[in-house]
């Protein structure tokens, strides 16, 4: 069985939606760069080993990606997972993961790289938002989408609400493309993810 490292820094409700998955594969160990991450608790309580490599104390970030690097191995994961990671990786570190670490973005990149997306999304006025899975590549929130789900957005919307919207198809999509993933049907051809096998749907329209 593939396994898997999942890396949060916060609430971790993507990485719980993974973990209830029922994903052929086995969730190693979740690691956080915070020692306050809420969803550490669920982890732990879930039987999964947990681990924090403290951001704080590293004064560089080749030292922190080097000790992350070290926590890792110790599972030998086909897949690191990053799950509201709230931390720019080194290129090292991303290269050495190259093709075997993936995100959840939430926005339909190439659309909002960056922070603060939901409230980007209002102020453009947009009417179709989401969440990306993709590859991590050392340029942030750029490597080749896996899927994506969209939401439409509504006059009423606030931050939260939109954001609330999306988060619901995080959780669907993510545990998806790490499916693929981890039966082995996901290629890379110049840049472009292809799904092998019938039940592909890379895209997902939320209707509400
Ligand atoms: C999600 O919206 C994810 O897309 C973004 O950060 C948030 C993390 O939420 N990268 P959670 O920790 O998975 O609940």
């Amino acid at each position: 069985m593939k396994s898997v490292v999942i890396l949060i820094s916060g609430r971790g409700s993507n990485m719980e939606a993974i973990v209830g998955a029922g994903l052929s594969a086995k969730v190693a160990a979740v690691i956080s760069n915070r020692a306050d991450a809420a969803g550490l608790k669920f982890a732990a309580q879930s039987g999964i080993p947990t681990q924090v490599v403290d951001e704080r104390e590293f004064s560089s970030r080749g030292a922190f990606d080097a000790a992350l690097e070290a926590v890792i191995e110790q599972h030998s994961p086909e897949l690191v997972a990053l799950a509201g990671f709230m931390r720019v990786l080194g290129r090292d570190f991303v290269r050495h993961y190259s093709g075997r670490m993936v995100n959840i973005h939430p926005s339909l990149l190439p659309a909002f790289p960056g922070l603060h997306t939901h409230q980007r999304a209002l102020q453009e006025g947009v009417k179709l938002h989401g969440c990306t899975v993709h590859f991590v590549t050392p340029q942030v929130d750029h490597g080749p989408i896996i899927a994506q789900a969209a939401v439409p957005v509504y006059a009423g919307d606030t931050e939260r609400t939109l954001a609330a919207r999306v988060l619901r198809q995080e959780h669907r999509v993510y545990p998806l493309a790490i499916r693929w993933f981890v039966e082995g049907r996901l290629a890379v051809e110049n840049g472009i993810v292809r799904v092998d096998g019938p039940d592909a749907r890379q895209a997902i329209l939320a209707e509400e």
